[in-house]
């Protein structure tokens, strides 16, 4: 594997240590669709080291192979290169094993002792584990706890000749209150280095070119700061409304579940100063520096820079789909949100001045993320006559689907007349490297078994970003939200969302 730009010194991906990883939640979706796929294109890749076991954890009942052939058909069914090679399975299938336990059954985690130590002594494995939390938050403690009291988790301080590591998945508490009482009861089972909070958007190849794109080339970052850049925007949309995930959505909405954590990341990466190195503390030093200069929102804000939405019933590609409220498990009355558009600043030299408008939603036309970094008018001076004179450069930056860059530029039409027109320079990941990005998953857990956390997020990002959105969130359970729903499927969300940026005399792109 090409020595990724983001390594940090010293810790090379392609020396993985010899480990096991344990998935929490081995019969779930997340497990199926991501996980195991990820873990087997590593196989495949030749990215793992041989002396490595996966197992997967959860109560249903089930045989070693019975998961094993589940996991083989999640595989065909969710991996980005299929069919499944039956040379590579043949192998990787002996390096998979199931165990069944509830998460809250201490006999379990002795038993899991037992059958790691024993894989330990079968496979090489030498004691290193990374134990992977894809479960509901609600567990997270529970697991941490009977992991420490089975003698799972190492101290860190005093064992040196073998590592444990856990991801957690998202989402890390509800409010900055509940991040904090969460990570209290994380640091009595484990220390702070040893928890790697994963957000997958890190893990995405165009998400990490980010900085690369930014700090390998003089010449946008010579022009990333408000004498030259107008706005930024950054949108993720997807066309899928919530599926199966009623309950959860219930509880979460599109705040909790996207703006809090993935949008920020972005921005943060947009927006950081470039670090002294491109070592995981100075990289997230940068990064959580962005975050506590955010302007707070004020009373005023609220109103107006921030728009909440909820999809009603509409066409998504030519097929009609239903509301929100009428999404299993969800209250036929909901007034949760599946759609935000807000503005917001950075209080700092760099961007004093540069709004932010940051957009995201179920149910949009089109899945489409991207951050658009829209630079000034040119000066009326010479074209004004041109229709287009008023269109500003923009760079664009596709993180899925069609991960790539482009960049409009004003290009005069050929001909004896003057007509000018906007142009887009176009950089495509795929056709240009002939391949199709690795997954995040693929690199997040590779990362974590070598022991990098630069690709994760830190606590103080977590607290930052809830200190952020909390009084929002406590703004919006004491005001209702009008009416709800406010928007069709199919369409790019509420009008007032609209509203809110023209009324700076700006608008949405078209994606
Ligand atoms: N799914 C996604 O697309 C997605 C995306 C990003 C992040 N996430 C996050 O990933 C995590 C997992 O999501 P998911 O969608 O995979 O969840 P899920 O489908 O509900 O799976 C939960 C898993 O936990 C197991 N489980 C539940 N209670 C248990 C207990 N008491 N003892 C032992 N096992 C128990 C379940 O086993 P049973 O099958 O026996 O119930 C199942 O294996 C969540 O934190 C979610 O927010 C998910």
């Amino acid at each position: 594997m090409a020595p990724h730009p983001l390594e940090e010194p010293g810790i090379s991906s392609r020396f993985v240590d010899p480990c096991i990883l344990v998935i929490f939640g081995a019969t779930g979706d997340l497990t199926a669709r991501k996980l195991l796929p990820a873990i087997y294109n590593l196989a495949r890749e030749g990215q793992l080291p041989s002396q490595f076991a996966v197992v997967g954890f959860a109560r249903r009942d089930k045989t070693h192979e019975q998961f094993r052939q589940e996991m083989k058909e999640a595989i065909n069914k969710f991996s980005r290169v299929k069919p499944v090679d039956e040379t590579v399975w043949k192998n990787f299938e002996q390096q998979i094993f199931y165990h069944k336990s509830e998460f809250h059954e201490p006999s379990g985690y002795q038993a899991l002792q037992t059958f790691l130590a024993e894989l330990d002594s079968r496979i090489g494995t030498r004691g290193n584990r990374v134990y992977y939390l894809s479960t509901q938050p609600s567990f997270f403690t529970t697991i941490a706890e009977q992991l420490h009291k089975a003698g799972l988790i190492y101290d860190a301080r005093s064992v040196k000749d073998k590592w444990s590591r856990v991801i957690i998945e998202k989402p890390f508490g509800h409010d900055l209150d509940s991040a904090h009482a969460l990570q209290d009861e994380l640091l009595k089972f484990m220390a702070e280095r040893q928890i790697y909070r994963i957000d997958h958007y890190l893990g995405k190849e165009t998400v990490q070119n980010l900085m690369v794109f930014r700090f390998a080339n003089s010449l946008f970052e010579s022009l990333w700061n408000n004498r030259y850049i107008d706005h930024v925007q950054i949108t993720v949309g997807e066309e899928i409304g919530i599926g199966t995930r009623g309950a959860f959505w219930e509880e979460a909405g599109l705040l909790r579940d996207i703006v809090q954590n993935h949008m920020m990341q972005l921005l943060s990466l947009v927006a950081m100063e470039p670090p002294i190195n491109l070592s995981a503390k100075e990289i997230r030093d940068e990064k959580v520096k962005v975050l506590q200069a955010i302007r707070p929102f004020t009373e005023e804000d609220f109103k107006t820079s921030i728009v909440r939405g909820q999809y009603g019933k509409g066409f998504v590609n030519g097929e009609q789909v239903k509301s929100y409220r009428e999404e299993a498990n969800v209250n036929p009355n909901s007034n949760v949100e599946t759609f935000v558009a807000l503005r917001l600043f950075i209080d700092n030299w760099r961007w004093d001045g540069v709004p932010f408008y940051l957009r995201s939603g179920k149910r949009l036309p089109k899945r489409a993320s991207e951050i658009a970094i829209q630079f000034k008018h040119p000066p009326a001076v010479l074209f004004q006559q041109n229709q287009h004179q008023n269109e500003p450069n923009v760079l664009a930056i596709r993180i899925q689907p069609d991960e790539g860059t482009s960049l409009k530029i004003n290009c005069k039409v050929p001909g004896p007349a003057n007509p000018i027109q906007p142009v887009k320079m176009d950089f495509r990941y795929g056709s240009y490297f002939g391949t199709s990005p690795p997954e995040a998953y693929e690199r997040l857990i590779l990362d974590c078994m070598s022991g990098d956390s630069t690709l994760f997020a830190r606590e103080d990002e977590v607290f930052s970003s809830w200190n952020l959105f909390t009084p929002l969130l406590n703004n919006w359970a004491k005001t209702p939200p009008g009416k709800f729903p406010n928007y069709a499927s199919g369409t790019w969300g509420p009008e007032e969302a609209e509203a809110m940026i023209a009324r700076d005399g700006r608008k949405w792109r078209l994606l």
